[in-house]
């Protein structure tokens, strides 16, 4: 088995999505003793509403549990309107909550995106970036990874079969399995445990 699991997610919802393919196609780019899963359930979480946040979804717990038992998550986001997707948001926010035990805390996170066009999610992976640091989230900031003319980098099945993408793809795993290990001597001591 493995030694480091991460979580990955994409913020599309789209059947072909580029972010979509991208995350299927990273366990072929990981280091050898990480296992990517990815994360199907974005499309069915409620929206968030605190007067629902009771446990009552079982959506929602499996998606904190999810979080909470990966050593690492791998984010993909589209651009929407110079943003992050209604849904990736909507999933964030579930997730940093509740606020004293969030998931996402000290969480080694690597975040990428794929965009159609020219500007390859620049804006999008910036809000993402904010989002995930005021949740005291461990993001990997080096290397950056923005993937532009997404239908140059797949085939139509949704492989990765640019060469140059699929490099900087293992870069970033790269960079978050080292985040990973010196996040567990950083954080793996009984007075950053949440109870
Ligand atoms: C509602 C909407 C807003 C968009 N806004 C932007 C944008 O601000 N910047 C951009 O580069 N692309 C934008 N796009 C194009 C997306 O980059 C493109 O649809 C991309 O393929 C979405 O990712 P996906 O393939 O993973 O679904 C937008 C697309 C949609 C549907």
């Amino acid at each position: 088995m493995a030694e480091q699991h991460v979580l990955a997610i994409s913020g599309s919802l789209r059947v072909n999505s580029f972010n979509s393919w991208l995350v299927a196609n990273a366990g072929e780019c990981a280091p050898e003793n990480m296992e990517i899963e990815v994360y199907k359930g974005m499309g069915s979480l409620p929206l968030y509403n605190p007067d629902l946040d009771d446990g009552r979804f079982s959506e929602v717990t499996d998606l904190r549990s999810r979080i909470g038992e990966a050593d690492g998550l791998l984010i993909s986001t589209p651009e929407y309107n110079y943003g992050i997707p209604g849904a990736l948001k909507n999933l964030l926010d579930w997730a940093s909550r509740p606020t004293n035990g969030t998931a996402l805390r000290h969480k080694p996170v690597a975040i990428t995106g794929v965009a159609s066009g020219h500007f390859g999610t620049v804006r999008a992976q910036k809000q993402l970036r904010e989002v995930l640091l005021n949740r005291n989230s461990d993001v990997v900031t080096d290397p950056m990874l923005y993937i532009f003319m997404g239908s140059e980098r797949f085939d139509e099945e949704g492989h990765l079969h640019d060469e140059v993408t699929r490099g900087f793809l293992t870069d970033l795993l790269t960079s978050l399995e080292r985040r990973i290990r010196i996040n567990a001597i950083e954080y793996d001591r009984p007075e950053y445990k949440l109870k």
